[in-house]
C-alpha cells in the first residue's frame, strides 16, 4: 500500500506543493501554505479503484431540445436582476462575495422571500446563523410570512439529502461556502480543499437537477474571496457586494457572468428595514450638492450599461509644507499626479506650493480614465476660486501631451445629464460621429482650451 502523501495547499490560490515554504511560489502570498490530507481529496486524480470501473455511456442529444422551464427566474428586485443579467439561471451556480456585515444575508433573504412569494420553492441553508437569528432578520425585513424553507446545516451530503425531499427547489442559497464541509474531503472547513470539494458537489447538484444555487463567500481584507479564489473559476457568475464604511449605500457588482453582461451594477441603500433599491444612482450621488461652489465638477460616468453622475470635489490650498500634500479619496492617486503634471506642463497652471485634496462625493469609487477632464476642471476651479457652471457635466480622458481623447458611450452620458437637468457639457471632440454639437456643448481639443475657458469666465465676470 502506498504511503499517504502529505501535500501543502496555498489557501489563497490553491497551488499544491509537496514541501512547506513561507511563501507560495505561485501567487507570492506569505504564510498561506497549509498541510492538507490527500486521501480522496479533490485534485488527487482518479484513484485506482475508479479507473478500474468501466465507463457508463451517457445519451448524446442535440442542441435544439426542449427546455422544460424558463431558463431564468427573476426575483422582481430589479437592481438584483440587473446585476445577474435578468434573474437567476436554472442549473447555474452564482457566487456572492463581500465583506462580513455588508448585507449579503440581508439581500439574499429579501430575494428568497420575493421569489417564494411568486410560488418558487426556495431553500435557505445557513451555516453561520441559527434558525432563530434568521427568523429575527426575516421579521425585521417584514418577510417572516413567506414560504422560504430554512435549515441551519453545514454538511453538504446532509444538505443534499434534505433538499432531495419533495419538489426540486428552484433556488438553494448556501450561506456561506466557508462553513460547508463534505465527507469526501478530510480537511477542516474553510480550507481550500473543503471549499472546493463542497462547491464542486453543489455545482454538480445544480447542473444535474436544474436548480439554481447561490454560494455566499466572505472576502478577506485584501479583497479576495477568502481562501477559495478557486471557487470563482468554478461558478457561472460572481457578484461582489460592496460599500464604503460610513455610507449606507451598497453596490452589487458583476465581475463574471457566463449568462449575461459583466460590469453591471445594482445599487441599494441599507435602511432599518433592509435593503432598498436605488433605481437612479445619480440622484443619490448628487443629492447633497451645493450649486456653484469652487472646486466641484460633475462627472458623467458609466457603470456597465448605466450612466452615473457623480460630483468630484477638489480643494487646492497654499501649503506650509516643503513637499505639499496630495490626498485622494475615491480615485487613483497616480492618475491625479498625472493630471497635475499635464496641467503644469501644458497649461501653465502651478500647484507646486499648494496642497491638493481630491474627493469623490458620496464615498463612490471611480475607475474610469474618462474622469480626467472632470478632475482637471475641479482642480483649476478650486485653484482660481472660480465656480464652474452648476449645470455642466464633464467627461474625457487626458493624454500626457495635453490632448483630450474620446471615450465610449458619449451619447448615454449626455442623455443622463440632460435627464437630470444639466444643460451644458464639456466633452472630447469626435467622441460620437452622429452627434451634432449642440449649443450647450464645449469640445476642447486640448486641456489648455478648457483652462482658458474656465479662466475666461473671470474676465467675462469682470466685464459685466
Ligand atoms: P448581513 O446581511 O448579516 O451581512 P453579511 O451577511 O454580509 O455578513 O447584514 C448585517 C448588517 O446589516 C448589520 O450590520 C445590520 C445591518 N442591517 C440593517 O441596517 N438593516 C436591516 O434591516 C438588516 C437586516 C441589517
Ligand atoms: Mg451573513
Amino acid at each position: 500500500m502506498p504511503k499517504p502523501r502529505i501535500q501543502f495547499i496555498c489557501q489563497a490560490c490553491g497551488n499544491v506543493t509537496s514541501r512547506w515554504a513561507g511563501k507560495c511560489e505561485a501567487c507570492g502570498e506569505w504564510n498561506t501554505l497549509v498541510e492538507e490530507g490527500t486521501a480522496g481529496g479533490i485534485g488527487s486524480g482518479p484513484s485506482s479503484l475508479r479507473s478500474a470501473r468501466k465507463g457508463r455511456a451517457v445519451a448524446l442529444t442535440s442542441l435544439s431540445g426542449d427546455i422544460e422551464d424558463a431558463p431564468r427566474i427573476a426575483s422582481g428586485i430589479s437592481e438584483l436582476d440587473r446585476a445577474t443579467g435578468g434573474g437567476f439561471v436554472r442549473g447555474s451556480a452564482l457566487l456572492v462575495g463581500g465583506d462580513p456585515g455588508i448585507g449579503k444575508s440581508t439581500l439574499l433573504t429579501q430575494a428568497a422571500a420575493a421569489l417564494a412569494s411568486k410560488g418558487h420553492r426556495i431553500v435557505y441553508v445557513s451555516g453561520e446563523e441559527a434558525v432563530a437569528q434568521i427568523r429575527l432578520r426575516a421579521q425585521r425585513l417584514g418577510v417572516a410570512n413567506s414560504s422560504v424553507e430554512l435549515a441551519a446545516e453545514t454538511n453538504v451530503e446532509d444538505i443534499l439529502a434534505t433538499i432531495a425531499d419533495g419538489r426540486r427547489p428552484d433556488l438553494v442559497i448556501l450561506d456561506s461556502i466557508q462553513t460547508l464541509w463534505t465527507d469526501v474531503a478530510d480537511s477542516a472547513p474553510g480550507t481550500v480543499t473543503q471549499v472546493r470539494a463542497a462547491a464542486q458537489t453543489l455545482i454538480r447538484y445544480a447542473k444535474s437537477t436544474g436548480a439554481a444555487i447561490v454560494l455566499v463567500g466572505h472576502v478577506t481584507k485584501e479583497g479576495q474571496i477568502a481562501g477559495p479564489r478557486v471557487v470563482e473559476h468554478m461558478v457561472d457568475a460572481v457578484l461582489y457586494f460592496e460599500g464604503e464604511g460610513g455610507h449606507h449605500y451598497r453596490i452589487l457588482r458583476t465581475v463574471k457572468n457566463r449568462f449575461g453582461p459583466t460590469d453591471e451594477i445594482g445599487v441599494f441603500e441599507m435602511s432599518d428595514k433592509g435593503l432598498r433599491e436605488v433605481s437612479n444612482p445619480s440622484e443619490l450621488f448628487l443629492g447633497e450638492r451645493h450649486a456653484a461652489a469652487p472646486g466641484a465638477a460633475v462627472f458623467a460616468g458609466m457603470e456597465g450599461t448605466r450612466p452615473v453622475l457623480v460630483e468630484i470635489q477638489a480643494l487646492v490650498a497654499p501649503s506650509s509644507l516643503g513637499t505639499p500634500r496630495r490626498a485622494v479619496v475615491g480615485w487613483d492617486g497616480a492618475r491625479l499626479a498625472m493630471v497635475l503634471a499635464v496641467l503644469e506642463a501644458h497649461c501653465g497652471v502651478r500647484f507646486g506650493t499648494h496642497d491638493v485634496y481630491l474627493n469623490v462625493a458620496g464615498g463612490y469609487r471611480i475607475s474610469e480614465p474618462a474622469a480626467d477632464l472632470a478632475v482637471a476642471a475641479a482642480l483649476v476651479s478650486s485653484l482660481t476660486g472660480l465656480a464652474l457652471p452648476a449645470d455642466c457635466v464633464y467627461f474625457g480622458e487626458i493624454s500626457l501631451s495635453g490632448a483630450i481623447r474620446p471615450v465610449a458611450h458619449a451619447q448615454q452620458r449626455l442623455k443622463e445629464a440632460e435627464k437630470l437637468g444639466f444643460g451644458q457639457a464639456v466633452l472630447p471632440r469626435g467622441s460620437d460621429e452622429q452627434n451634432g454639437a449642440n449649443a450647450g456643448m464645449f469640445q476642447p481639443a486640448t486641456l489648455a482650451d478648457l483652462v482658458v475657458r474656465i479662466a475666461g469666465s473671470l474676465r467675462r465676470d469682470a466685464e459685466d
